[in-house]
């Protein structure tokens, strides 16, 4: 760490660069899917409380914990001890972040694989003519073993190629063409979204909160999306936070970030819901599956039902590409970069050995797609059907089996909120006060605390922590399931 540290050129960069990390599948894939299943309206106005409330604080506590350290997540808090005296043992959230990293990367890199494949598919109709699906297709393509190593290969050795050329000159320079793109192209779906039909029952669907609707569900739904779609709870902000300079604000940034990330979730359901609105025949359509609306009703509805489509369809799958990547890519750099500061890797060889064990993972989550390997029935306790090890499947993994499901549920349901948790309560409870002040800026000449830090305060000591509290409890005792 004594050799000059990398750091963002500027600040915009930051913010694009976690905003980029923030804004992926989460937004175009599960949050679409999500605020459908949940009925709209109240659940988005959940949804909007849970990101102000407790994903703005904590995305704040991350940042500033990194900026503070200069340092990736476990050696973060091996500086702290040294400069504040809290102990040396939070260093474990560190390591539930870097776990929590890989067990995403590992099944993010097969489903942002399959945008490639989307693309290819629309590009394929824009030139030879729309052919509608034989029933099972989706399945097919997913137990395609050849293929989905193929697709996902192409994403792990891109993100790969971006982490490797460091913060600066990979990661920034990145996410500076990434994020723009991205915006031009939702800007313009949105636009054609407003001349349809469907708008006016797709806007009173989401922003009309129908209170009688929401379930205990929903609630625990949008607080756990809530972390997983601002990377939270898992070391990457505090990652990205390192490389921050001093002189920035870390308020603003985080601010810009989750407004950014909210703003193209709501983007991206207006225009997903507008095509379905306009087309009710398509909404028979959506498969129970979370996959579904994204990857297999979507691109059918932009060529049989919409003008325009045979352009919009292609475009639309690079921006779901372009939004994958740049999570990948922060995914990476959580074990990268805890490489490069604990051990003493060059970047390297840091990215070479993480991207190369983490898409060992990544061919067993494929292999597991496909019902005819035995991985497919993978559980963690074994596959009894009764005894202790069921039990264990029941408590932990709600007895889901594959490797896809159980990373997923790793992720999502145990360690970002356990990482979270543990983030709220030791800045909350622990960290010296003066020293989220100082990173914050939030207190005067005269010594007077802005009254937003209050709020920041009080939040991460009783509101965060009780929250997170409750979505473990629902994970354990209550069939609740986040993923
Ligand atoms: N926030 C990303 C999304 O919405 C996923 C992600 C989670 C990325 C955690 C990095 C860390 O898709």
């Amino acid at each position: 760490m004594s050799k000059q540290r990398d750091q963002w050129g500027s600040s915009l960069g930051f913010v694009l660069a976690a905003a980029g990390s923030a804004v992926g599948l989460g937004n175009l894939w599960k949050f679409p899917y999500i605020a459908w299943d949940n009925n709209g309206g109240a659940f988005v106005l959940v949804y909007l409380v849970c990101i102000a409330l407790i994903g703005l604080p904590i995305m704040m506590a991350e940042i500033l914990i990194g900026r503070r350290t200069q340092s990736s997540p476990v050696p973060a808090f091996g500086a702290l001890h040294e400069q504040t005296g809290t102990s040396k043992r939070w260093s474990v959230v560190g390591w539930i972040g870097v776990l929590a990293g890989v067990s995403i990367l590992c099944f993010y890199a097969v489903i942002a694989g399959w945008s490639l494949s989307s693309f290819a598919q629309c590009l394929n109709w824009s030139i030879n003519g729309y052919t509608p699906p034989e029933d099972g297709a989706f399945g097919a393509f997913i137990g395609n073993t050849g293929l989905q190593f193929m697709l996902a290969l192409m994403f792990s050795g891109v993100t790969a190629f971006i982490v490797m050329r460091g913060i600066s000159r990979g990661i920034e320079k990145a996410t500076k063409i990434l994020m723009p793109v991205l915006l031009l192209i939702l800007v313009v779906l949105a636009i054609n979204a407003l001349t349809m039909k469907g708008i006016g029952q797709t806007l009173s669907f989401l922003f009309v909160p129908r209170l009688n609707e929401l379930t205990t569900h929903g609630v625990l739904e949008a607080l756990g999306h809530a972390f997983f779609t601002l990377s939270l709870g898992m070391g990457a902000m505090i990652t990205y936070g390192s490389y921050m300079k001093k002189a920035e604000s870390i308020t603003k940034a985080s601010v810009a970030i989750v407004v950014l990330d909210t703003a193209i979730a709501l983007i991206a359901c207006i225009i997903m819901y507008t095509i379905l609105f306009s087309f009710p025949e398509s909404q028979d359509q959506i498969s129970a599956s979370t996959a579904g609306m994204l990857f297999t009703t979507m691109p059918h509805m932009f060529y049989s039902k919409m003008a325009g489509g045979a352009i919009l369809g292609p475009i639309f799958y690079i921006l779901v590409a372009f939004a994958a990547l740049s999570s990948t890519i922060s995914l990476l750099e959580v074990s990268v970069a805890l490489l490069v500061d604990r051990f003493s890797m060059t970047r390297v060889k840091a990215t070479l050995a993480a991207a190369g064990s983490i898409f060992a993972l990544t061919i067993c989550v494929i292999f597991s797609l496909n019902s005819g390997f035995a991985v497919s029935r993978f559980k963690l306790f074994g596959t009894a059907d009764s005894g202790l090890g069921y039990r264990l499947n029941e408590i932990f993994f709600k007895n889901k089996q594959g490797f896809m499901d159980f990373f997923d549920h790793l992720a999502s349901n145990w360690l970002l909120p356990v990482g979270g948790l543990l983030i709220t309560v030791y800045v909350g409870w622990f960290l010296n006060k003066k020293v989220s002040l100082d990173e914050l800026g939030l207190q005067d000449e005269n010594g007077n605390v802005h009254p937003f830090f209050k709020v920041f305060h009080f939040v991460l000591r009783y509101i965060a922590p009780l929250a997170i509290l409750y979505i473990i409890y629902s994970v354990i005792f209550g069939a609740e399931d986040f993923t």
